[in-house]
């Protein structure tokens, strides 16, 4: 028997949260079989285990991706409708695709990777600008069942090198590379770098011209997309399981190098589906524009495959907000007659910082509802955005998840849940989070802790790549039976969820994940460096920004030269976006006798709160700490 799921206010969201925890499996059920169009149905509907943790969703069933995100709104008479509409760095720059276009590009590409010998499970790295062709890659990827694994633009050479060998990709498709506002990033010269430096596994470079200047330097291994992706012909979808691995995206845990986080094609498609009809409500005519980059989780849940399996018109946008004028995103969304917008915090404030009057010239009347995720958003940024992007008529919606939930899990419902500046609010149906005390208690009513998820959901990650233990051990060990997420968070008297941020070694720069560890690795290759600390600081504009501490050698002073190497040495490392923002050089750490550093008291000492440094007595050798703030108070 079939029960209404559908949520048109407050009270059915109440009704079916109530039914989807009670009815869990019909409740999945139903979702899957009203959003996604599916080959063969499942067995059963799921089959978790959190003592294991081994997930599976839909079992047996059959789909291909793709076809749900192309194939299918053509069938049903939206083929002339636009699918993608790509705006460039500069003004004027656009291209439109409709589903049809969409359709035989993918066809395409599909075929390009079968010609280059790529198969079902092949792993293919893809480090492109966010362009159409990083959005067709995706999908041709999709569509014959290779698992892709798309690099951020803002990753090192060495990241490149690491990822592609943690995952043994075949292929790697680029580009010659990319202007994001007025600076020319070479992305083709660090791929070059990684190959050179070892990517064994690598047979082939896809290379999209994508601006006819510079030209790239020809490797042996380099092929022209232009000679590759030839004139289409119809690809014939075939059939996936419904766990057979979709993507492999990297993220930053709190310790080692970057986790391969695997998501699988049944569960994930059904959760973006579902959660961005759920959360954004778009209706059939809507314009939807989310700022993020295809390489980061938000670009394949909310620009890429959730807005595409709902048949909307989505946005991509090459640039960054304020090039040229911090006007950009209000033009684009005047010129697209945006409905729905969806950008980070660090923008908004960025914005917020330059005042209203870039955003007053613009119309913006066309927008509807207005979307965060990445960051806690402050509740002074949350309100410039209500007020005078969105004029008090447009809801915020403030969206909380993970790379490893696969979608938003904690957010309001467009113009459905009440909001209040600040908070992510309530649960999306299906959804079951608790909070735990240190002392490992679940709380009920108001209270604060760690968040977790009590049960499993269709999108949530299926496992580490290449790790089988990795799984458990970071997200299941901890709270046995629940999903630990990482995030401390606050539940107030109407049960609303406010999210205070990683209570691990994570550090969150604009909205980006960066790990202490990888960090840290990268500065101890400086032959001078003994040893050294990585911490987020509060920042007002980017969240949190890097402070680095830094042990030198005892016969090494401290010089402007050795600030510049490390500076350099961590963005070949890591990326341009773990570049510290400050480096402290001191005598010593502040450890425990177990050898952990202990953060939190340089958090403190990196601001200059030297009355305030909270319980020191576990520290092995307390005297450091003054030496640290005689370090610290010596600094210019
Ligand atoms: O700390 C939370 C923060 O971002 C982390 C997940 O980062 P990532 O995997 O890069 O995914 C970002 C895009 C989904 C979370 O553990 N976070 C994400 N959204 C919010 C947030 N913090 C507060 N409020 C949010 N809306």
């Amino acid at each position: 028997m079939t029960h209404s799921i559908e949520i048109k206010n407050f009270d059915d969201y109440l009704r079916v949260y109530a039914f989807s925890l009670e009815n869990n499996e019909q409740f999945w059920s139903e979702v899957a079989n009203t959003r996604i169009s599916w080959r063969k149905t499942w067995d059963q509907v799921s089959q978790c285990d959190y003592h294991t943790g081994k997930i599976s969703w839909y079992l047996g069933a059959e789909l291909n991706v793709a076809e749900n995100c192309v194939d299918r709104h053509i069938q049903a008479g939206r083929g002339n409708k636009k699918a993608l509409i790509w705006v460039g760095n500069e003004v004027g720059e656009e291209k439109i695709y409709t589903y049809q276009q969409v359709y035989e590009e993918v066809c395409r590409v599909a075929h390009a990777l079968e010609s280059l010998g790529i198969k079902k499970g092949d792993r293919v790295g893809i480090y492109l600008p966010n362009i159409p062709e990083l959005a067709f890659s995706m999908l041709a990827c999709a569509r014959i069942g290779a698992i892709h694994s798309v690099i951020f633009g803002g990753f090192s050479a060495h990241s490149i090198q690491s990822r592609m060998n943690d995952c043994g990709a075949k292929l790697i498709i680029t580009s010659n590379g990319v202007y994001r506002g007025d600076k020319w990033i070479d992305l083709k010269s660090n791929v070059d770098e990684a190959l050179t430096s070892g990517c064994p596994t690598i047979e082939k470079v896809l290379v999209v011209p994508h601006r006819s200047q510079p030209k790239w330097e020809l490797q042996p291994l380099d092929l022209n997309w232009n000679e590759v992706v030839k004139p289409f012909t119809p690809h014939i979808a075939p059939s996936h399981s419904s766990e057979d691995p979709l993507f492999i995206l990297y993220t930053s845990g709190s310790t080692g190098k970057p986790k391969g986080v695997l998501h699988t094609m049944g569960g994930y498609i059904v959760y973006t589906s579902y959660s961005h009809q759920l959360v954004f409500q778009p209706q059939e005519k809507d314009v939807y524009f989310c700022t993020a980059d295809l390489g980061w989780i938000t670009g394949h849940s909310y620009l890429l495959y959730g807005p595409l399996a709902n048949g909307v018109t989505t946005v991509m946008y090459e640039g960054v907000p304020q090039h040229p004028t911090p006007s950009r995103l209000w033009e684009i969304t005047d010129q697209h007659s945006v409905n729905i917008f969806y950008t980070a915090p660090t923008a908004i404030r960025i914005l917020a910082s330059l005042g209203d009057a870039p955003v007053v010239k613009t119309s913006r009347k066309s927008l509807r509802t207005l979307g965060t995720v990445g960051e806690p958003i402050n509740p002074e940024a949350w309100r410039w955005y209500s007020s005078v992007v969105g004029e008090d008529r447009c809801p915020i919606v403030d969206t909380w998840w993970q790379t490893e939930t696969g979608g938003i899990l904690i957010s309001p419902l467009s113009g459905i849940t009440p909001t209040q500046p600040g908070s992510a609010t309530l649960p999306l149906p299906g959804i079951e989070p608790k909070i735990f005390t240190e002392a490992g208690k679940t709380l009920e009513g108001e209270g604060q802790g760690a968040l977790v998820i009590a049960r499993s959901w269709p999108g949530q990650m299926r496992g580490v790549y290449g790790d089988s233990e990795k799984f458990f051990d970071t997200y299941l060990k901890q709270y046995p039976e629940h999903y630990f997420t990482g995030d401390g968070a606050k539940r107030d008297a109407a049960n609303y969820y406010w999210i205070l941020g990683r209570m691990d070694d994570v550090i969150k720069i604009s909205g980006h994940r960066l790990g202490t560890a990888e960090i840290e690795s990268a500065c101890i290759i400086h032959s001078d460096v003994v040893e050294s600390a990585a911490i987020g600081v509060h920042d007002d504009l980017t969240g949190e920004s890097l402070h680095l501490f830094v042990v030198l050698k005892s016969n090494v002073a401290k010089t402007p030269e050795i600030s510049k190497g490390l500076i350099q040495l961590i963005r070949k490392e890591v990326g341009a976006l773990a570049t510290p923002k400050k480096i402290h050089f001191v005598p010593g750490l502040p450890k425990t006798r177990s050898g952990k550093i202990m953060r939190r008291i340089l958090k403190k000492l990196a601001v200059r709160e030297f009355n305030d440094l909270g319980d020191t007595s576990t520290l092995a050798e307390p005297g450091v700490v003054e030496l640290i703030k005689q370090a610290v108070m010596g600094e210019n």
